[in-house]
């Protein structure tokens, strides 16, 4: 299976920014098309940046969503539906991200929602896992990412539309990141539990984000059940983005 390399644009730059980030990133891979043999890429920009990004795109660059409504369209004031996202040409839709989690108080019944929509529409729906500094130091975090995973997947999920991305909270924005034996240990476990739950299991990419730059890539892709990568800061950076790619 090829890594998806999907870059969270979070809630970063302003509308050139993103049209000169995606003509860069477009660019390098024209340049190098040897990078489409090993990878996929998947670029999720603020919403009203969808269109003009996706604009610049060529085929070899998917765009996506960094969130999605549980509701269908209507009377829903700041939310955009799952809807919108297909009709700007989304593929898929990260949903999950501990930040929503944190910030917004989703929980895992909200987000099995927002996949449902997702899926209805098919879209990809990029599912969030992973635990605090806290869960982890008290040997919580599988626990805690199972029950996040399960709970957030819809009966509509399928090996087709359902990504895995496990960020550990405390691994995000810090520089810091699990040992490989740790990623190794949780990505495996992720794939035991998937198989519970999904026939095919092991046609699921499971990514891993928090931290990963071109430096640490390498090792992190070499884990028999790391399927690619969702990276923040990094994806911010057209050389650094593709640059991840490059240790595929
Ligand atoms: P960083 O790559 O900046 O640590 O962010 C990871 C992330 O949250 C991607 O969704």
């Amino acid at each position: 299976m090829k890594n998806l390399i999907a870059g969270n644009w979070k809630m970063n730059g302003n509308l050139s920014d993103a049209v000169n980030l995606a003509q860069n990133i477009v660019q390098i891979i024209q340049n190098e098309p040897q990078l489409l043999e090993k990878n996929d890429f998947l670029i999720c920009p603020p919403y009203h940046h969808l269109v003009p990004v996706q604009a610049e795109l060529s085929m070899a660059v998917s765009i996506g969503g960094q969130d999605c409504s549980p509701f269908d369209n209507g009377a829903y004031t700041g939310d955009i539906s799952a809807e919108m996202l297909k009709d700007a040409n989304c593929s898929s839709v990260i949903l999950g991200h501990s930040e929503r989690r944190q910030y917004y108080l989703e929980s895992n019944m909200f987000i099995r929602q927002k996949a449902m929509m997702a899926n209805e529409q098919g879209l990809t729906s990029i599912i969030c896992v992973g635990e605090t500094e806290e869960q982890r130091e008290a040997g919580e975090e599988q626990d805690v990412v199972v029950a996040q995973m399960l709970e957030s997947l819809p009966e509509t999920a399928t090996t087709e539309n359902t990504v895995i991305a496990y960020e550990p909270v405390w691994a995000i924005g810090t520089g810091k990141i699990p040992t490989i034996e740790d990623i190794t240990a949780m990505h495996d476990f992720i794939r035991s539990k998937l198989s519970e739950k999904l026939e095919n299991a092991n046609k699921v990419r499971i990514l891993y984000g928090g931290s990963v730059k071109p430096a640490n890539a390498a090792e992190i892709f070499a884990v028999e059940n790391v399927n690619g990568a969702l990276i923040g800061g990094a994806s911010l950076k057209a050389e650094d983005f593709i640059g991840i790619a490059k240790a595929s």
